[in-house]
């Protein structure tokens, strides 16, 4: 084998081989990914190496009450459903049942199900029900993957919901690198920009970008 500088290997090499050694899905995962990758929409899908960290975290901090903000075909509330004991539970946040639908047998497949509450109505709305409902800082774990433009709101919404030492994790942060091309001013890219600068200030978390899926930012609330 020809040995090369580390850093000639491409970003794509280091992807194919994270994708070998990464482990294997739950099969009804594996299975839920292969139909959304068939999907119109299928680039929407959240990728596995995130999704798996994450699902690690939640397992390791003995997470009980997440929230899943954008759930398209419910590969990531399946995946945080997994994590979490059998008395845990995920607020499930989408607009589309259209999408929805299309998740739900793999959620009783995998026998999580009734751990799952998917409240179909625009994010902002249900999480503002949840705090007018007093679940203020009982949450251990949010993930949001929805409307860009209205990540700033998610992420606020998220602090009062999320518990001292919770995390919220942001998919997305890099929006494909374009975060870095100060020449895109699109509005999905800038307000993407400008949470990522309000969080490396924001004396209420603490926070990392982690260079997993499409960047995620993981912000553990001080
Ligand atoms: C990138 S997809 C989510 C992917 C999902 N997390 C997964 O694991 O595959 C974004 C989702 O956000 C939903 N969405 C868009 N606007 C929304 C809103 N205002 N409130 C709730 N969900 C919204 C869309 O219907 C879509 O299903």
């Amino acid at each position: 084998m020809m040995t090369r500088p580390r850093d000639q290997v491409s970003a794509k090499e280091r992807m194919v081989y994270i994708e070998e050694h990464i482990s294997e899905p739950h099969p009804s995962m594996k299975k839920l990914q292969e139909l959304t990758k068939t999907h119109e929409s299928g680039d929407m899908l959240s990728f596995y190496d995130g999704t798996v960290l994450l699902s690690n975290m939640i397992k390791f901090a003995g997470a009980k009450k997440c929230i899943d903000v954008g759930v398209f075909t419910g590969y990531s509330s399946l995946a945080w459903a997994l994590s979490v004991p059998e008395d845990g539970k995920v607020v499930a946040c989408d607009t589309s049942t259209e999408f929805t639908d299309i998740g739900k047998p793999f959620w009783k497949e995998a026998g999580v199900e009734h751990k799952i509450d998917l409240r179909i109505a625009p994010a902002a709305e249900t999480l503002q029900a949840m705090i007018d409902g007093g679940e203020s800082g009982t949450y251990d774990f949010m993930f949001i993957d929805a409307d860009k433009e209205s990540y700033d709101t998610y992420y606020e919404q998220g602090l009062q919901l999320l518990r001292q030492g919770g995390i919220i994790a942001i998919d997305n942060c890099f929006r494909m690198g374009r975060c870095m091309i100060e020449s895109d001013t699109s509005p999905g890219v800038q307000t993407m920009r400008q949470l990522n600068a309000k969080i490396k200030k924001d004396p209420r978390v603490t926070a990392v970008m982690v260079n997993v899926a499409d960047g995620t930012f993981v912000c553990l609330k001080n």
